[in-house]
């Protein structure tokens, strides 16, 4: 495997050719957050958490690093005030249309999105607005889907299509309004609708 070099956060390390920045960092213990992102089966760069400032021309510019490829001398920042800043946004604009009921919630204290919060010391949301009131789907004996809760990384339609290769869950709609619909499967009786 051809390898390159690159500095991350003032640290030279090595990284595989045709990785991207968030794997690089992660190799070299360096933790970018992500939600969106799984290796070879998401790499959409759709929630903007992993976001860094990578030097291009003198410039730093923010960049997904879940999808920006690590180049040989690349200079990436993970953890800058700005990377933290424009982070901590992103995060808060997630909850601002999370149904928050951690303390009830089953997945309370095993939950990314709630340890990302957390570690970026988020206590308040600043942002009001509209916030979705749909019903929890839960008649799957399998699986319980509650909407208000999802933040739109399409991970379920990837692991759906290119692990399990149903193809069932299919995004609708954009922005604000994008939505994965319950499923009606009749390949797999194992996931009814
Ligand atoms: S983890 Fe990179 S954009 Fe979501």
């Amino acid at each position: 495997m051809d390898k390159i070099k690159l500095n991350i956060d003032g640290k030279e390390v090595e990284a595989d050719k045709g990785m991207n920045v968030l794997e690089a960092a992660r190799q070299a213990g360096i933790e970018i957050p992500s939600l969106c992102y799984l290796r070879h089966i998401n790499e959409i760069g759709s929630c903007r958490v992993c976001l860094v400032e990578v030097e291009i021309k003198g410039t730093k510019t923010l960049q997904a690093s879940c999808v920006y490829p690590a180049t040989e001398g690349l200079v990436v920042y993970t953890s800058s005030p700005r990377v933290r800043r424009v982070r901590r946004t992103m995060v808060e604009l997630l909850l601002s249309d999370h149904h928050r009921e951690c303390t009830t919630c089953i997945r309370n204290l095993n939950c990314e999105l709630q340890n990302i919060a957390d570690n970026l010391g988020i206590r308040n949301i600043k942002f009001t607005g509209e916030m979705k009131s749909l019903p929890v789907q839960n008649k799957n004996s399998f699986i319980v889907r509650d909407y208000n809760k999802c933040i739109k990384c399409r991970r379920c339609e990837a692991i759906c299509s290119k692990v399990q290769e149903v193809n069932v869950y299919s995004a609708i709609n954009r922005a604000y309004d994008t939505s994965l619909p319950p499923p009606s499967c009749r390949i797999c009786p194992r996931w009814p609708a």
